[in-house]
């Protein structure tokens, strides 16, 4: 286990799985500046790392994933400030916008203002069945700033997003279930197996074939039908020179297992 930032971000390498955890759970591991700062750094490590296929961004403590932009760090900031603030800050969310690899949230307890935008930055949500998700945002005066109403609408629909966003109410991960927020669902106690089964299924697949089916569904749902259907098509011709795609042909007829080398 290695720590960032006075350990406001630990990150664990496990069975090619990167473990990141948010780590200031006397504070439901709210989000200050020193958290914002390690956790991009450490995204943007593990999406580099040769040796890690999956990330996982989980919350330490038994309380909750993140209840968001840590309030006791609010102050006044003039408007000019304010928007330098906001464009550096930014850059927390980004990292996990531009990460190649699959990013999964798993999420317990309180998910709230920063820490929903984290979670809908990722690309799949678990969570167990005490988690609750909102955006308080609205009721503190401000909207979200790094890019959580955008996501959200695109995840769950602008109908269910602008209920979420306006009325400021948190729902339970039952109703983030049926709302397609989160898309599976597991026990307290088995939150961190589930999520475990999930990264290592995925970190099992090809490599390459796994950033590039990320890559056409991420940017296939910013574009029109017809720029989608070209870029998968260049996509799956880029996968066709792959040695994991003859790998896995080979494999199949031997009637083995594959093994993928990202290659
Ligand atoms: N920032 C700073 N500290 C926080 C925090 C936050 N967002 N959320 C919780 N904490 C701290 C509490 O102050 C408390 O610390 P102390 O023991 O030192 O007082 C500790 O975490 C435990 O929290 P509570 O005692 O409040 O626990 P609770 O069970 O009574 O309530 C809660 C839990 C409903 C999550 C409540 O803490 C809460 O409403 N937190 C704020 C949630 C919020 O509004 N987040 C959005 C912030 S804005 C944002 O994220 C986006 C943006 O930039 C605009």
């Amino acid at each position: 286990m290695s720590a960032a930032a006075g350990d406001v971000v630990l990150v664990e390498k496990k069975a090619s799985v990167a473990w990141i955890t948010l780590n200031r759970p006397q504070a439901l591991n709210a989000i200050n500046d020193d958290l914002r700062r390690a956790l991009p750094a450490a995204v943007s490590e593990a999406d580099a790392d040769p040796s890690v296929r999956v990330i996982v961004i989980s919350g330490a403590g038994p309380r909750g994933f993140c209840a968001g932009a840590d309030i006791k760090e609010f102050g006044e900031v003039d408007s000019i400030a304010g928007r330098r603030q906001r464009l550096v800050h930014d850059g927390w969310v980004n990292a996990l916008d531009r990460a190649r690899k699959p990013i999964i949230a798993s999420v317990h307890g309180f998910c709230l203002g920063g820490g929903l935008e984290m979670a809908v930055a990722c690309d799949i949500r678990i969570a167990s069945k005490d988690a609750v998700f909102g955006y308080p945002e609205v009721g503190l005066g401000l909207i979200t700033g790094a890019g959580g109403s955008q996501q959200l609408l695109r995840i769950v629909g602008l109908g269910r997003a602008l209920d979420l966003f306006l009325t400021t109410e948190k729902i339970p991960a039952e109703e983030a279930y049926r709302i397609g927020l989160i898309t599976r669902m597991t026990s307290s106690e088995g939150l961190r197996d589930e999520t475990t089964k999930l990264a290592e299924r995925i970190a099992s697949l090809p490599p390459t074939a796994v950033a590039l089916a990320k890559e056409a569904m991420r940017q296939g749902a910013e574009m029109d039908i017809a720029a989608g259907k070209k870029l998968e098509a260049s996509l799956f011709g880029l996968l066709l020179s792959t040695k994991d795609r003859l790998e896995a042909a080979e494999a199949f007829k031997q009637k083995r297992k594959p093994v993928f080398r990202g290659e």
